[in-house]
């Protein structure tokens, strides 16, 4: 009888313990995927900053950034500090040279939120 009992309590522990273990992979699944979340929102894509650099940026730009446009010039590793003030004010970061002299490109600062996707997209390999 007294053997009955530990192994029913043995059998009990481990049970508990499988439980437990159910329980912490549970959670850590909900990590990740809030991480991944996370990243979706506050990250940078440069799948979408294709999208954006295709519908706004390529009737002077050439589709490949890397080489020159119709109208302007090659952009490809842009800063993103190049890109926001180019983008919203039409001006350059404090000591660029700028590839042309001239003030051709209109302002677009709608696109204000999606200067990180570009970005990614024109910093891409
Ligand atoms: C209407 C034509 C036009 C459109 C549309 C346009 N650009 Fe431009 N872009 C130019 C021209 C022309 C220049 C050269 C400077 C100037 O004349 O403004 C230029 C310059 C730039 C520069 C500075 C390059 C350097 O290093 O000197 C960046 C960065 C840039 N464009 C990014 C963009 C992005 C990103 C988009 C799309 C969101 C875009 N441009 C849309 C015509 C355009």
């Amino acid at each position: 009888m007294p053997r009955f009992c530990s192994i029913l309590i043995l059998f009990l522990l481990l049970t508990s313990c499988d439980l437990n273990i159910f329980k912490e992979t549970d959670t850590d699944v909900e990590v990740v995927s809030e991480k991944n979340n996370e990243t979706l929102t506050l990250g940078s894509d440069p799948e979408k900053g294709k999208i954006v650099y295709y519908a706004n940026c390529i009737s002077c730009h050439n589709y490949n950034p890397k080489k020159p446009g119709s109208i302007g010039p090659q952009i490809y590793r842009s800063s993103k500090e190049l890109l926001s003030k180019k983008i919203n004010f039409g001006i350059y970061p404090k000591n660029y040279k700028p590839k042309r002299s001239t003030k051709i490109m209109p302002l677009q600062p709608h696109l204000d939120k999606e200067i990180a996707n570009l970005h990614a997209f024109l910093n891409a390999p």
